[in-house]
């Protein structure tokens, strides 16, 4: 629909007016709401164009698809990416002690080993990793996983794990694939403690300018559950069915009421029957009547009927 206001547009707008413009499209189409950050973040990367490519760029852009890779860069620009291993530790301790044994349990009794997750809006992977290491620990912890002497993790055969991270932004889904962190700062790992240690391989870096710099990449035996995929929130189709569990947090928070809406109704047609639904501390979930809420030591979560 928006592409029926391309030759609509007037040549000259004015910077604020291809803001403006811009802004709404965004909007429209991911979903990211126009807040002052987003304002100034548009206002710094129009800065660098000349006034004359200002008009011819925007009106490109107007032109095409919402999967093309020049939006996908412009919203790049525009999204936070923060994220980190063990993120909201209640919620986590939730899932460790509370859903994710209870989700084995039952694929135990019905004899089905096979698990299916997606975390919406993963970022640079770290809460799908997460995901992925809280389950072999259960799956540890009752026999059904064991360390190899080569270091490795591996599961009875009998499980098929698949535990999906998807965003909108190519290039944190293309960090994730990698699996790569650096441990300082206000670092991935700031928040998770020791014993997950041994899912990473430790290297140094021994380039130029980072010389020293000890960096983490996740150990192949634990990859092998997770894969990673672009993919818009605002599609209206979810990038798969048939998942156990949906987790998407601190995603929504940019979005609008009706936008939310349209974006939990992807997670709804994503989920089996019984499946469990995941979403932010300060996320509402707007369809009560398809789902019996249940609470935990870190908030609640939301099944499925
Ligand atoms: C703050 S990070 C959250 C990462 C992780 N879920 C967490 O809680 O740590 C938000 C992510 O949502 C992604 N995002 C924003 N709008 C999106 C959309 N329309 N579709 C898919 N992902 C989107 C951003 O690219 C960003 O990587």
């Amino acid at each position: 629909m928006t592409n029926l206001v391309i030759s609509c547009l007037p040549g000259v707008l004015g910077k604020q007016g291809y803001i403006n413009r811009l802004m709404t499209l965004v909007e429209e189409r991911f979903g990211i709401h126009p807040s002052q950050q987003v304002q100034r973040k548009l206002e710094r990367i129009l800065d660098v164009l000349p006034d004359e490519a200002l008009s011819e760029w925007v009106n490109q852009l107007i032109a095409l698809p919402a999967t093309d890779n020049e939006w996908l860069s412009l919203v790049e620009s525009l999204t936070v990416h923060e994220t980190y291993f063990f993120r909201d530790k209640p919620m986590m301790t939730m899932l460790r002690e509370d859903i994710l044994p209870s989700l084995i349990n039952t694929k135990i009794s019905q004899h089905s080993h096979h698990i299916r997750i997606w975390s919406a809006g993963c970022s640079t992977g770290e809460e799908t990793y997460n995901i992925a290491m809280l389950i072999l620990e259960i799956l540890l912890a009752k026999g059904e996983a064991v360390w190899q002497t080569s270091g490795a993790v591996v599961t009875r055969p009998c499980w098929q794990i698949e535990i999906l991270g998807t965003d909108v932004s190519r290039q944190v889904v293309r960090s994730a694939k990698e699996g790569i962190y650096a441990n300082f700062g206000m670092g991935a790992f700031r928040d998770m403690t020791t014993d997950y240690w041994k899912y990473f391989e430790k290297h140094t870096n021994v380039n130029q300018g980072l010389v020293g710099v000890d960096y983490f990449q996740v150990h192949s035996s634990l990859k092998r559950f997770v894969s990673f995929r672009q993919h818009n929130l605002l599609a209206h189709l979810p990038p798969e069915t048939n998942f156990d569990l949906v987790i998407c947090r601190n995603v929504m928070i940019y979005f609008q009421v009706e936008t939310k809406r349209q974006v939990q109704e992807l997670f709804y047609r994503a989920l089996d029957p019984n499946g469990v639904l995941i979403l932010g501390g300060t996320d509402e979930q707007f369809w009560p009547e398809r789902y019996e809420r249940q609470f935990g030591r870190g908030g609640c979560w939301y099944v499925r009927k």
